[in-house]
């Protein structure tokens, strides 16, 4: 008798949040390659053009925090909002430091309106809003962990103009993103709600891309 080996197969998860992660791969590396990024990261920007992007992400996450805050005892949006992740107020300071009182003078340009108008529709409709929770603060605590501490080095920024990448109710982020993507695996969601969260990452990694471009390319910036 032969015994054979059982044969090996890789059976894909149907983890929401393994489905998110491998669903926006393409998308991510796309994001991280953008010039907007590549030119920031690498000393090629100024200051001046981090503090416009800023700017925009005030209004980005104003709206991921109304929503949030809306959807905080909702059975779905409950599984990610945190009071522990809120950014609107490191945004504040650290705007108020790079740019001054009057720091909402800087126009916000459509790519941010239009992102920001996207993530207020998903209020009545929290499966999407898991998707943009996910691209925005799960990248914030990863990638833009590195981001900041590079802006500091390449621009010789204070680390009062960065706070927005300090999360002082966040000691370990991987312990953080583990536990956030648990409560994501435990909500009860079919195969098509699934999806829609995949597909409305994409969505928002496109939205965050927009976003790169119209700031990589506005030739002029605070006036
Ligand atoms: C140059 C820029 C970037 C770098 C270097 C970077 C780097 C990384 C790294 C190393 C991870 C994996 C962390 C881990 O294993 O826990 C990660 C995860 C992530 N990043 Fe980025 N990233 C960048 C830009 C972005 C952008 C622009 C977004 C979206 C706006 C984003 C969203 C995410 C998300 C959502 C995750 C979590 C993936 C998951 O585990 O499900 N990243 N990033």
């Amino acid at each position: 008798m032969t015994v054979t080996a059982p044969q090996e197969t890789t059976v894909p998860s149907t983890d929401l949040s393994a489905l998110m992660r491998e669903g926006s791969r393409a998308e991510h590396t796309s994001a991280e390659n953008s010039t907007f990024m590549t030119d920031l990261l690498d000393g090629r920007s100024s200051v001046e053009r981090y503090t416009v992007f800023l700017r925009q992400l005030a209004v980005v996450y104003a709206a991921l925090e109304s929503v949030g805050d809306a959807l905080a005892t909702d059975p779905v949006g409950s599984a990610v909002v945190d009071a522990a992740l809120l950014r609107s107020a490191a945004i504040e300071a650290d705007m108020v430091f790079l740019s001054g009182d009057d720091w909402r003078e800087i126009p916000v340009g459509p790519a941010a309106t239009a992102y920001a108008a996207r993530v207020t529709e998903t209020g009545d409709d929290p499966v999407r809003f898991l998707a943009h929770h996910y691209t925005r603060y799960l990248g914030d605590l990863s990638g833009g962990q590195a981001i900041g501490r590079i802006l500091q080095r390449e621009y010789a920024m204070a680390p009062e103009g960065v706070t927005f990448y300090d999360f002082p109710l966040v000691p370990k982020p991987k312990l953080f993103k583990d536990g956030y993507r648990a409560r994501l695996d435990a909500l009860p969601l079919d195969d098509v709600a699934k999806q829609r969260v995949v597909d409305e990452v994409k969505v928002a990694f496109a939205l965050n891309e927009a976003l790169f471009a119209e700031i990589g390319a506005a030739p002029s910036l605070v006036e």
